[in-house]
């Protein structure tokens, strides 16, 4: 192979390797289809309750996510990480946001997945909010 023909394959497969990257981010989603991992619910359990059960007992987010059917992921995530807990607002990190946000889908019986759910602002945006089947 010619040395240009070989540069052209290989910006082919660079530029190949991006499209699968990027439908990957913005693939839509909605709270059905596993957008949490298993491993997250422990954790977001531990800090729900020091930080939040005090005010919000376990049901309360039943309703609330019914409201909130329709909206993207990223609304919700920013309302809870920037307001909550009511005490002092913001006051946990981002990560320990998005372990209580699984733990909190966990309650509402919305089912794991394979990948953690993280505070990146384009994956939340490109998952909807659902109401559950269970
Ligand atoms: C000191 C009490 C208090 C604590 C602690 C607290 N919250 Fe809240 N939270 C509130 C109040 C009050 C509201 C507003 C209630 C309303 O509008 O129905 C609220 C509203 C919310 C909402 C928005 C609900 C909606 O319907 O829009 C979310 C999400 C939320 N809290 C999550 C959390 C999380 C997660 C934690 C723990 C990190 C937490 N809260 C800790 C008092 C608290």
């Amino acid at each position: 192979m010619s040395r240009s023909r070989s540069v052209f394959a290989w910006q082919l497969m660079v530029g190949l390797f991006c499209v699968v990257i990027w439908s990957e981010e913005v693939h839509p989603q909605t709270l059905s289809d596993g957008v949490y991992a298993a491993e997250q619910i422990q954790p977001g359990g531990e800090l729900y309750k020091k930080h939040c059960i005090s005010c919000h007992d376990k049901k309360y987010f039943g309703p609330v996510f019914k409201a909130w059917s329709g909206q993207p992921l990223n609304n919700f995530f920013l309302t809870m990480a920037t307001t909550m807990p009511e005490s002092n607002p913001g006051m946990l990190y981002d990560e320990e946001y998005a372990d209580i946000l699984a733990y909190i889908l966990s309650l509402n019986k919305y089912p794991a997945g394979n990948e953690k759910l993280t505070a990146d602002p384009a994956k939340l945006k490109a998952i909807t909010l659902s109401v559950s089947a269970g």
